[in-house]
């Protein structure tokens, strides 16, 4: 198809998104924060985390200069917390190993903790309109079904032919335009489900549509479903209704940021805080049990409230346990104990 650059502008132009809030600027920090913030998050539910991020960490300084904690506070509920982890450290190395200035060579900015070439090449599309190309979840998806690409993307072989393919397609000029039209053509008709057909520029030529068979493209995942932890969240809260919060590790799920105390289901949970945070709960009826999927496994979560009967050995506010105050600004959560912290009665 050797006019689908121009033919995807021209549906860019009319039907594109050209608002959002991280357009328009040719930033790289900018632009850098938002393309991490939509590595796995949707637009609409990055946009305010976003906005408030840009105010608090308005460039490379500032972000270098604030804590884990502050960042991970602003990076609470949109999940893959790495994510932020890997942004501040990279932000770190910028200031110390660039001066500050956000690097321009590809290799320079894949070496940043986070960033891979799809990525990298977003960033330099949208801030220097550098010919770069990009290979998304939603680029995968059009260039499978456009071209019929057999085959799973998580192999490498499939990986090749994409990445061939989107390098042939990327235009010599117009780069920026074109990087944001072919996420756009993704993310808002070629849609994993119920894709718009009727309305894409590609209808007639979508080697997937001819075969009416844009459902089997991309290639599925071979077999593997994945595994169910199930755990059980104490929302222990005191005479005065403050909640007890724990901070996690650093390393593996939800690190450094503060959730509830939780224990395996197993397990009964006066006896565990008695054993475990040496206090005296009562606990009460559970509230109702609800799962929150990562990438790699469903988690059942059974939030269990619970009195503090005895004061006595309630552990202060030490580094890694506080109790939180209604009224209290909290501090970042995973979204499934904001959740819950919001659904208490
Ligand atoms: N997903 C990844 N990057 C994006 C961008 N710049 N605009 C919209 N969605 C995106």
């Amino acid at each position: 198809m050797r006019d689908f650059a121009p033919r995807l502008l021209a549906w860019f132009e009319q039907h594109g998104r050209h608002d959002l809030p991280w357009q328009n600027t040719c930033d790289p920090y900018a632009i850098w924060i938002s393309e991490i913030m939509l590595q796995q998050t949707q637009v609409a539910t990055v946009i305010p985390y976003y906005q408030r991020f840009m105010e608090s960490f308005p460039d490379i300084t500032s972000l270098s200069a604030a804590s884990t904690d502050e960042v991970l506070a602003h990076w609470a509920g949109l999940g893959y917390y790495s994510r932020a982890r890997n942004l501040h450290r990279a932000a770190r190395l910028v200031q110390e190993q660039h001066g500050g200035r956000f690097p321009e060579n590809r290799e320079k900015i894949i070496a940043l903790p986070g960033v891979g070439p799809s990525t990298a090449g977003a960033i330099m599309a949208f801030a220097w309109n550098q010919r770069q190309p990009i290979l998304d979840g939603n680029v995968k998806r059009v260039l499978a079904r456009c071209f019929a690409v057999d085959g799973w993307p998580g192999t490498t072989a499939v990986q090749k032919q994409l990445w061939q393919l989107a390098d042939k397609l990327t235009p010599e000029t117009e780069v920026s335009a074109y990087t944001q039209a072919i996420m756009d053509l993704g993310a808002t008709l070629c849609t994993r489900s119920k894709p718009r057909c009727d309305e894409c520029p590609f209808c007639r030529d979508c080697r997937a549509h001819q075969q009416d068979a844009v459902g089997r493209y991309p290639g599925k995942r071979p077999g593997k479903t994945l595994p169910v932890r199930r755990a059980t969240f104490l929302v222990i809260r005191d005479q005065n209704n403050a909640t007890l919060l724990i901070k996690r590790p650093p390393a593996g799920i939800w690190g450094g940021l503060w959730s509830l105390p939780e224990h395996g289901s197993e397990v009964d949970s006066e006896r565990w805080a008695a054993n475990q945070l040496g206090l005296h709960i009562r606990p009460q009826p559970p509230l109702s049990c609800f799962r929150h999927t990562f990438s790699h496994f469903h988690l059942d979560i059974n939030p269990v409230p619970a009195r503090l009967v005895d004061m006595k050995n309630k552990v202060n506010d030490s580094g890694d346990m506080i109790w939180l105050k209604p009224g209290d600004t909290p501090p970042g959560m995973p979204a499934p104990v904001k959740k819950i912290m919001e659904k208490l009665p």
